[in-house]
């Protein structure tokens, strides 16, 4: 029982944020190092409240019965599944809400980051510990069926405080941002095709030209090893030109699209130190890299000029 003899509503809540890659996105798959950071510019809430009836589920794409749920949010039934079952409360009568103002399917890790909060929600609603562990697990289950073969960086991206230097399976490393630039982000307003950009980029490597390819990952790993290095030194001119060398690797992978060209080319002309895709591509967002605020301020402008549904700007000093 609350205050004034009202009864007290028992809730659970969970939190998690969007996430850039700055390099490495695709050749992470295969082994090869990315370089991310958390993206809290765009949040991510689930609260989690008893119902009387079926467990129902509300966001901006279902508004119904969790059971009922389309088959795009699969992988979303997976997660309350496995955290339903690992807790022992299969049949619990549960309203979930998710908020969200991370633009989805735009290569900011909203699937992940969904996960992440409503795992998170549904521990807290039943007053259980999470471990780091199991809440990657678990996302992990849920991002092979939004993804296909997910790296686990948008899971550990989108749950994390810290940018990372990440290679798949190993530890990973957190790296500081003290880099006298600005990035700019911009969303093209078009949705991401991960799922696809991902097989497609599998088959390539298994195919025909699976040398070229594989080389491709390659020399984007390398990319990732020295942008490191300029981002250790604050050399942020030798960081963008790394930037734009990675968008012509992933353009030769073919996960670019018109939208993210188009932008790209707009950041580059708008005098940007370099600029990529960012995620998973075939639409989604783009980064650029600006000398300092005010340029990035003019970059946005002309984004948006271009046709850009959003764009962010995202300070690159005193992060760690
Ligand atoms: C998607 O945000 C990043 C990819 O590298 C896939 C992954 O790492 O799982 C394209």
């Amino acid at each position: 029982m609350g205050v004034c003899g009202m009864e007290e509503i028992k809730i659970g809540r969970g939190f998690a944020h969007g996430k850039i890659i700055l390099m490495g996105e695709h050749a992470v798959v295969y082994g090869q190092p990315a370089i991310a950071f958390p993206f809290p510019a765009t949040k991510m809430e689930v609260t989690v409240t008893e119902t009387s009836g079926e467990p129902t589920i509300d966001c901006a794409f279902y508004s119904g019965v969790l059971a009922k749920m389309p088959e795009l949010l699969e992988s979303l039934r997976k997660v309350a599944e496995l955290v339903l079952t690992d807790l022992n409360q299969q049949s619990a009568k549960l309203k979930i809400k998710i908020e969200s103002s991370i633009p989805a399917e735009r290569g900011m890790g909203s699937s992940a980051a969904v996960a992440v909060a409503l795992t998170r929600a549904l521990y807290n609603y039943f007053g259980r510990k999470l471990s780091k562990k199991k809440l990657l697990t678990i996302v992990a289950a849920a991002e092979t069926i939004a993804h296909g073969n997910p790296s686990g960086l948008d899971a550990l991206m989108t749950s994390e405080e810290t940018p990372l230097y990440f290679i798949k399976g190993k530890e990973f490393c957190p790296l500081t941002l003290n880099l006298d630039a600005v990035l700019v982000v911009g969303d093209t307003g078009k949705t991401g095709q991960t799922k696809a950009a991902v097989a497609s980029v599998a088959e390539k490597i298994r195919g025909s030209k699976a040398e070229y390819y594989q080389k491709n990952l390659d020399n984007i790993g390398d990319l990732v090893k020295r942008s490191r290095g300029f981002l250790e030194k604050n050399d942020a001119a030798s960081l963008g030109k790394a930037m734009s060398e990675g968008q012509k690797l992933l353009k030769e992978l073919d996960v670019s699209s018109y939208e993210l060209d188009h932008l790209i080319e707009t950041a580059d002309s708008a005098g940007a130190l370099g600029a990529k895709l960012t995620g998973g591509g075939r639409g989604g967002c783009m980064i650029a890299l600006a000398s300092d605020r005010k340029k990035a301020e003019e970059i946005c402008l002309e984004l948006t000029l271009a046709g850009a549904r959003a764009t962010w700007i995202y300070e690159m000093r005193g992060i760690s």
